[in-house]
């Protein structure tokens, strides 16, 4: 199945839906290199990987595989990386895109994200509750730092586009200025249930693509990431209820929003019938202008990814890192 492109500000191209490798506690990285390798087949072409998934290795094999084998062209495939938060210092982020690369087995990666503003660390699988004392707000001055080392890749032809994730306004209006190549795209949480609004139109007015993570809810994640508050995207009435009398299920119409909405969604899933689905969902039956509106009004701005393991010590809460009043929290926050 051939899946529709889109167009980034530089002239790159995206496919208009992807497939996460986040496999969390849940998968192990031979599960996700599967499931990248039965998604090339089922026509996936955009994947979105991650140092810190600790999968690149396999998933490598996976796309040398395919490439070498004749299934794909490498110039069709858009393969993204991104730099963890303990490769912030100078000369770090090369050395991360030089991992990447190796356990990817590319020589350049399409789209490399800086993951999170801040080089704030903590141990894989720790307590939701913990603080890492060497934590701290983010300054524009010290990502911009992160940013030259972005550009440099681009300039080194290591990497096609750069990009950033678990961005706000406020932060982007700091930072966006101390760009000399602007951010191709930028990934941030939306489903039906945590739109975005504000971010995503700044976005698409400054011509950066956004990119979806959590495209379903997340309904898999774990457990130390759930709150009582939580809202289920699959779960809203209003996406019960359009899935309902479409006979899908609630997970395709989180996908058909997104994609007539703008972002492109990066779904996961190791299961084939699912992420199979989740690739029809580009082609057949896009909603209606009265299913969008009704999904528009039902936002319920429940952040499901609230990154609290990267607050500094005296933050009040999780939502000192997402500048909801529209300044950038500082260590008061
Ligand atoms: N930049 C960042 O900071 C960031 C943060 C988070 C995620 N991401 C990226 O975004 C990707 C997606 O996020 P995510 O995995 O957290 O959330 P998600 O894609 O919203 O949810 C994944 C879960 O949804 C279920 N699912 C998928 N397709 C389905 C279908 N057709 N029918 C029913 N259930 C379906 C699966 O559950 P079952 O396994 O139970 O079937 C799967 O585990 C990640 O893999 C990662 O690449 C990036």
């Amino acid at each position: 199945m051939a899946v529709p492109v889109k167009e980034l500000a530089n002239g790159a191209t995206i496919p208009c839906i992807g497939m996460g490798t986040f496999g969390s506690d849940r998968f192990d990285a031979g599960q996700v290199a599967a499931a990248v390798e039965g998604g090339i087949e089922a026509g996936y072409r955009l994947f979105d990987c991650a140092s810190v998934y600790g999968n690149e290795a396999l998933i490598g094999g996976v796309l040398e595989k395919a490439v070498t084998g004749g299934k794909v062209k490498r110039g069709e495939l858009v393969i993204t990386s991104k730099v963890w938060n303990d490769m912030h210092g100078s000369g770090d982020v090369l050395l991360s895109c030089a991992r990447s690369l190796k356990d990817l087995k590319l020589d350049y990666i399409d789209i490399f994200f800086v993951h999170w503003p801040f080089p704030n660390y903590h141990a894989p699988g720790c307590d939701g509750d913990s603080r890492n004392p060497a934590s701290r707000p983010f300054f524009a001055e010290e990502f911009a730092g992160v940013w030259r080392q972005m550009e440099r890749l681009v300039d080194m032809g290591l990497v096609r586009s750069i990009g950033m994730s678990n961005m706000t306004v406020p932060k982007l209006e700091a930072a966006l200025p101390l760009c000399r190549i602007m951010p191709a795209a930028i990934e941030m949480e939306l489903h039906p249930a945590f739109q975005q609004p504000g971010l995503f139109g700044y976005c698409v007015g400054k011509g950066i693509q956004p990119i979806g993570f959590c495209p379903i809810g997340s309904p898999t994640r774990p457990e130390r990431d759930k709150t009582p508050d939580d809202v289920a995207a699959t779960e809203m009435p209003e996406i019960m209820e359009i899935a309902g009398a479409r006979g899908v299920h609630p997970a395709v119409v989180c996908l058909k929003w997104a994609v007539r909405r703008g972002q492109v969604p990066i779904p996961f899933s190791v299961y084939r019938a699912e992420y199979e689905s989740n690739i029809k969902c580009v082609s057949e039956d896009p909603l209606t202008d009265e299913e969008m509106r009704k999904i528009s009004a039902a936002d319920r701005n429940c952040r499901l990814i609230k990154g609290q393991v990267f607050l500094w010590e005296g933050a009040a809460n999780w939502r000192a890192l997402w500048d909801e009043d529209g300044v950038i929290a500082g260590w008061e926050g």
